[in-house]
């Protein structure tokens, strides 16, 4: 089977393009809201920042306000310069009086500033925007710095490069998109496998699918998963295995209808030539040959008698295979049989100087069968034995129960049957010594017929035998209680 190429399987893509655009959707997502939350995280902590830095420098900025120290400039530039921040120290009325980056000498008037106007009236006050004295973007934080008593003397302001916290920020989002975009590939790479896993047995089950299309069963889904798609490869598998047994079913029933029909032919035409050839003989002149035409006519009965023989077995066994089904099993007693089977044959039996010896117990059990059917199956058997037993030989016939089973034996002391042909004597005209058993008359179907019959009254029949000491036939039939 081809290995299923990811490319090409349109279940795949849409698997794939599903996973993938629902995860990439989800990441974007994600790393958005958290970069919002971030980013007001990183804002608020700047600004509680920039706040206590003002509320810590109040106390310095009142005693400078109050008594205008000299060292105010010089303390704020170290203060500044610790703490990374600006700070500008401005008077009630917006005169610059310290700044920690700038010398104040000319610094305008900071009374009208945004932060500065909006402490005045909330304590705090808090702005964005360009600084003309820095010449750059700046945040303001500015508070007020009033006395005990609670009269005002001025603001302490406090502010920070707005650049350096964006430059925070972008920091941050880099890095998030970096994460992400490491684990989308990863997310995408993994995915890739997962479709793939999911599509193989699909692709395999089309695989399969085809191939049965085509003719071929035998086929198989390798990859067998535990749930709905591997009970649909199972189930695929099962059904390529009972289309390829009933394909070979039907392949051996044909074989075996041809095989019939040739065999049959065969059995046919042989007494059928033989029989036109002395005729021939006979109207040739041979009539007139007393010492020969009788032996002649007899030949020619003797053929004729095997054809009968013949299409009686035929006809018994197309009689057989149309009832088989519907063969209607009643109580019967072997006993009855077998005694009007052996009248039946008493003069070949006596001809041939055959004893035999009955062990069937008059109160033997019955078996739910078919009279005419096990009479057939016991003269078959019988005529076999007398058949292939030598004169003066010992046919025993005998009867058993034993719990549901009750067995019919029908022993001899003949030829026996050589082990390697023992499997096939039930089959239709299959003889261990085809040239024998033709003189002898049989044309190989009786024990064929016995075959049918025991398995159409639910039997079953056995052979055992030993070439030069006898065979043993045994059939088995449901006891009837
Ligand atoms: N009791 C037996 N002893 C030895 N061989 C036997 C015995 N019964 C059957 N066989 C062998 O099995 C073969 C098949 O038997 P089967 O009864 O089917 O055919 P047949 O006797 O040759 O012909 P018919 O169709 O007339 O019965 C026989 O040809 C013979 O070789
Ligand atoms: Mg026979």
């Amino acid at each position: 089977m081809p290995r299923l190429n990811a490319f090409r399987s349109r279940f795949f893509w849409k698997n794939y393009s599903a996973f993938a655009l629902l995860f990439l959707i989800t990441a974007v997502l994600i790393s958005w809201i958290v970069f919002i939350k971030v980013d007001a995280t990183i804002n608020g902590f700047t600004l509680e920042n920039l706040r206590s830095k003002a509320e810590f420098l109040v106390p310095m900025a009142r005693t400078t306000l109050q008594n205008g120290s000299s060292e105010a400039q010089g303390l704020l530039a170290e203060l500044g310069k610790s703490t990374q921040t600006r700070i500008t120290l401005i008077k009630e009325g917006g005169q610059v009086i310290a700044d920690s980056d700038f010398p104040i000498a000319g610094m305008e008037n900071h009374w009208s500033r945004p932060e500065v106007q909006e402490a005045l009236s909330q304590t705090f006050g808090l702005s964005e925007r360009f600084s003309v004295t820095s010449q750059r973007p700046l945040i303001y934080l500015a508070r007020t710095v009033s006395d005990p008593k609670g009269q005002r003397l001025g603001v302490v302001r406090v502010s920070l490069s707005v650049e350096k916290l964006h430059s925070n920020i972008i920091g941050l989002a880099a890095a998030l998109a970096t994460i992400t975009f490491l684990g989308v590939l990863i997310a995408l790479a993994l995915g890739w496998a997962l479709a793939q896993r999911v599509s193989i047995p699909i692709w395999e089950m089309v695989q399969v699918a085809e191939a049965m299309r085509d003719g071929k069963y035998t086929q198989r889904v390798r990859t067998i998963t535990d749930d709905e798609v591997g009970r649909l490869g199972d189930t695929l598998n099962r059904l390529g295995s009972e289309l390829t047994g009933k394909i070979s079913e039907l392949q051996r029933l044909e074989t075996v209808r041809r095989d019939f029909v040739a065999n049959v032919s065969h059995e046919i035409k042989t007494p059928l030539t033989s029989i036109k050839g002395y005729v021939e003989t006979l109207l040739g002149g041979a009539i007139n040959d007393p010492d020969n035409r009788l032996r002649f006519l007899e030949k020619i009965e003797r053929n004729s008698e095997r054809l009968t023989n013949l299409v009686q077995d035929l006809l018994s066994l197309a009689k057989i295979e149309a009832t088989e089904d519907t063969l209607k099993l009643t109580a019967i007693a072997w006993t009855d049989v077998v005694t009007s089977v052996i009248a039946r044959n008493e003069d070949v039996l006596h001809q041939k100087n055959l004893r035999v010896k009955l062990d069937v117990p008059p109160m033997a059990a019955r078996v739910l069968g078919d009279r005419e059917a096990m009479t057939q199956v016991l003269d078959n058997l019988l005529t076999n034995a007398a058949k292939y037993t030598a004169d003066g030989g010992l046919i025993t016939v005998a009867v058993a129960s034993r719990g549901m089973w009750t067995k019919l034996e029908v022993a001899d002391t003949g030829i026996g049957i050589p082990a390697e042909h023992l499997h096939r004597i039930f089959e239709r005209f299959y003889r261990v010594d085809k040239a024998r058993s033709r003189e002898l008359g049989g044309t190989g179907l009786g024990l064929s017929i016995v075959k049918h019959l025991v398995s159409a009254m639910g039997g079953e029949v056995h052979v055992e035998s030993t070439v030069g000491i006898g065979s043993r036939f045994t059939v088995k039939l449901r006891a009837d209680y």
